[in-house]
């Protein structure tokens, strides 16, 4: 069993694109303050690899053990990987399941992840077959101790749906873009509430320009002395969104964690929910 109790972080440091920078970017998380950092075992879009040598580099300096962090990583089925992949293409899904996460604890120097989610289902509109596969792939290196949650990301109400039906076993996480004009991923949430599952927002900022820019959000950021990115990230984290970062900025970085002292109006927090959908 893992020795880690770690409790969930109140907000999540992303490494993707971050490519040569990865070590120090995800080193500099740490020192600011992150304790959860999300990666994947898909070299198209993080260095995962990278990160394990930010957290040695970490480890080594005294600045956090691995029982105070809380690290989550993916699986990436064929189609959302370039030619590096962490496993044999030919091998069965299951297979390739278990050689994912062994390359994933190889690269990130640990014996279990605290987090292993699904990136994506195979397919944009029905959780399948293959889906089952890989699921019921991860729930045997979860009880065989290398993960201790499992998630989901990229999934819609349906795919969650027909998870329901399929399967007993929900995740413990999803993660998915969050686009103010959906209200804030409102159905995929709500699904989430009702069953206890955290819901990971990531794209807060980058998805959601025109909620950035709206007079409600620059008033209440001239208000509490804050930048509308801390506006949003507050507001997110109100409704019930664990939120996700990705940023490359030492004063960013700052501010973001910033935001969980941050109280808004509870009409405020109304308002900005249906703002844009
Ligand atoms: N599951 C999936 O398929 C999936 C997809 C996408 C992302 N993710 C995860 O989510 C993480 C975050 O991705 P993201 O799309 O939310 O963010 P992101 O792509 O890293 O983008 C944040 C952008 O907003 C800018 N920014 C400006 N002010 C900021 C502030 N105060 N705080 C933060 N950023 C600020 C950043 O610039 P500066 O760098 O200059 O601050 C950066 O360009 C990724 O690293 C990855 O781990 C997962």
């Amino acid at each position: 069993m893992p020795h880690s109790r770690s409790p969930v972080p109140d907000f999540l440091y992303g490494t993707a694109w971050k490519e040569d920078r990865t070590p120090a970017l995800t080193e500099l998380a740490l020192r600011m303050g992150f304790r959860g950092i999300d990666t994947a075992n898909q070299r198209r879009h993080y260095f995962e690899e990278g990160v394990g040598q930010g957290l040695a580099a970490a480890y080594r300096t005294g600045l956090v053990t691995r029982d105070d962090l809380f690290l989550q990583t993916k699986f990436t089925y064929r189609s959302g990987q370039d030619h590096r992949l962490p496993y044999d293409p030919a091998a069965s899904l299951s297979v390739q399941v278990a050689q994912s996460m062994a390359s994933s604890l190889d690269h990130l120097a640990t014996s279990y992840v605290d987090s292993y989610v699904l990136h994506g289902p195979s397919s944009n509109h029905d959780w399948t077959d293959a889906d089952n596969e890989v699921w019921e792939a991860m729930q045997k290196e979860r009880d065989a101790g290398r993960a201790r949650f499992l998630g989901v990301s990229n999934v819609s109400l349906p795919h969650l749906q027909q998870m329901a039906t399929a399967r007993a076993d929900l995740p413990a996480f999803v993660q998915n873009r969050c686009y103010a004009r959906l209200g804030w991923d409102r159905a995929v949430r709500l699904f989430c509430r009702e069953r206890n599952i955290i819901y990971q927002g990531f794209s807060l900022l980058t998805a959601n320009q025109e909620v950035l820019r709206h007079p409600l959000i620059a008033r209440l950021a001239a208000s509490a002395n804050a930048t509308p990115a801390q506006i949003v990230f507050s507001f997110a984290r109100t409704v019930g969104i664990l939120p996700l970062t990705g940023t490359s900025d030492r004063e960013h970085m700052q501010q973001d964690l910033a935001s969980r002292d941050l109280t808004l109006p509870l009409d405020a927090i109304h308002t900005i929910e249906s703002l844009a959908g």
